[in-house]
């Protein structure tokens, strides 16, 4: 199958370089030039165990290319994945602004039946925005679809070559053939693809957010107790954690969770603005501690913990630790700061 990814960060180059170790010709765009110049060479701009290796390897074998050129990517492709970044505006809504900008550009370069999946996180309702503005541009036919992505950073090629499921939100019998096809290869263990609405894949992967958010700010209500009533959280966690009925991922108390993906916006579920809240409770909480420490001698270096939004991952933009303003810590204690977490 061939396959075009726009956007080509994160989520972009796993998914395509994933797809094309599966066998699927894969080209990935971005408007990024360096990027793009960058991974041409297999230099990768992100630090992700495994991904150097598998880039290296699909182009070599010709299944894998990097381009700039979106007509290019789409004119021979049948499935475009919608890739780009969903940042949040300053109204706290997710920014959408590229999601809508990759779909006028693909609509304006498919040059036959054409189905667009958009894996970028977004509000519910996205998919018939999407819809509208393809049907308005292109000259064939296309499909729009929502096929969400729950791969976690530092896992990325384990979470994508294996996930616990695959959502599929689709609203044409033809589209949710090929993209089955497409996704068949991951699911050999018998883990679901689950076909729903485009309206409830979207939910669905904000759902799966809230979730995980509400367990990392559960864990660090815990442990703002732990010190109150003094308690062991690593054996608090460990009790928790060992119910089947509770598991224990996403349970490590922490600064918090960060990035993009932490916002809300238009579309997230009732309840959902509740987390951010218990989050940056922790994060300040956290701050608190660190300038009760400022009695430490002058010029010492210090570190902070929990500035990568992942373990395994080097990103470091948007994360609670952040809120540890460098500027700060100079200007109270002369130190030095650096990021991100020295391990
Ligand atoms: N990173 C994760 O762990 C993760 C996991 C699941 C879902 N997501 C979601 O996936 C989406 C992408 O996240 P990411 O972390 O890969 O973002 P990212 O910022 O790493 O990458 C986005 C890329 O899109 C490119 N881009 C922007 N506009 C473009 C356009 N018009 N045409 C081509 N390229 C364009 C940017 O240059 C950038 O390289 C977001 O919606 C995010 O919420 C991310």
């Amino acid at each position: 199958m061939n396959i075009a990814i726009v956007g080509s960060g994160y989520v972009g180059l796993v998914s395509g370089t994933c797809y094309a170790e599966s066998g699927n010709e894969v080209v990935c765009v971005d408007i990024d030039q360096n990027r793009i110049a960058q991974l041409c060479e297999g230099k990768i701009p992100i630090y992700e165990p495994g991904l150097e290796e598998l880039v290296r390897r699909n182009l070599k074998e010709g299944r894998l290319r990097f381009t700039t050129d979106i007509g290019d990517a789409i004119k021979n492709s049948m499935v475009s994945y919608i890739a780009v970044g969903t940042p949040m505006s300053a109204s706290g809504a997710a920014d959408l602004t590229a999601i809508f900008k990759a779909a006028e550009d693909i609509a304006k370069s498919i040059t036959g039946y054409h189905i667009v999946a958009v894996k970028s996180t977004v509000p519910v309702g996205t998919n018939d925005r999407v819809r509208e503005i393809v049907g308005r541009v292109a000259k064939h036919r296309a499909d729009v679809t929502s096929v969400p992505e729950f791969l976690k950073e530092g896992s990325a090629i384990e979470d994508f070559m294996r996930p616990d499921r695959v959502v599929i939100g689709s609203l044409s019998e033809q589209a949710t053939a090929v993209l089955k096809e497409i996704h068949n290869p991951f699911v050999r263990t018998d883990n679901p693809i689950l076909v729903m609405d485009p309206r409830s894949a979207e939910l669905t992967k904000y759902a799966s957010n809230a979730m995980l958010a509400m367990r990392i700010s559960f864990i660090n209500e815990m442990a703002t107790l732990y010190d109150a009533v003094g308690a062991d959280i690593n054996a608090v966690r460990r009790g928790l954690g060992t119910d089947k009925r509770i598991g224990s991922s996403f349970l490590f108390p922490g600064v918090g969770y960060g990035g993009a993906r932490a916002s809300g916006g238009r579309g997230a579920p009732a309840g959902w603005r509740e987390v951010p809240r218990a989050r940056s409770r922790s994060a300040r909480e956290c701050a608190q501690g660190f300038w009760r420490s400022r009695h430490l001698p002058q010029n010492e270096l210090r570190g902070a913990q929990g500035c990568r939004r992942a373990a395994d991952s080097d990103r470091v933009e948007r994360v609670p630790a952040s809120q540890f303003s460098a500027h700060q810590v100079r200007a109270e204690a002369a130190g030095d700061i650096r990021w991100p977490e020295p391990v």
